[in-house]
């Protein structure tokens, strides 16, 4: 049985500067997810490092709150069936160079820090992150008339 889950992805500030914003939002629509919500935000460092307070101590975590710091993300929540392996697997490995072509790290990132998207890596981490940039007011709840049980 596939579980209908949540998850938050966001656009680093390369992916925004290289004007991939549209480029990732059509894989994740594409794929058949749903965006329930959407905000360009600027993460201030306090932000930043709250938010990859589980990196802290790890040799790239200054590089990786300055890049995120540097500039605007957009951050998302899509839904769908099984949304937090199926985002992750449409953003690939960490690392660009290990990144399989067809993946949006694969096909645009040779950066590990510039690695252009973050992704939730768990259903309770998602929940976190989620509640980071969104209230529960400011998420959406539809679905796609393809979707419907009975859809014409
Ligand atoms: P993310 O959290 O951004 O979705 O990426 P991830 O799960 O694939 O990777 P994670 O291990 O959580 O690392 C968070 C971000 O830190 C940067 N990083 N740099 N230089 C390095 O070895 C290194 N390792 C990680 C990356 O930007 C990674 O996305
Ligand atoms: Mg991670």
């Amino acid at each position: 049985m596939t579980e209908k889950q949540r998850t938050l992805l966001f656009i680093k500030p390369d992916g925004v500067m290289r004007g991939l914003i549209g480029e990732i939002i059509q894989r994740v629509e594409r794929k058949g997810l749903i965006i329930t919500a959407i905000k360009l935000v600027k993460f201030d460092r306090q932000k930043a490092e709250e938010f990859y307070a589980v990196h802290k101590g790890k040799p790239f975590f200054e590089a990786l709150v300055e890049h995120v710091t540097s500039g605007p993300i957009l951050a998302m929540v899509a839904e769908g069936p099984e949304a937090v392996m199926v985002v992750r697997k449409l953003i690939g490995k960490t690392s660009p160079f290990e990144a399989e072509p067809g993946t949006i790290r694969g096909d645009f990132g040779i950066n590990v820090t510039k690695n252009i998207v973050h992704a939730s890596d768990s259903v309770e981490n998602a929940e976190r992150e989620i509640k980071f940039f969104f209230k529960e007011d400011e998420i959406l709840s539809y679905e796609k008339p393809t979707e419907k049980k009975f859809a014409v």
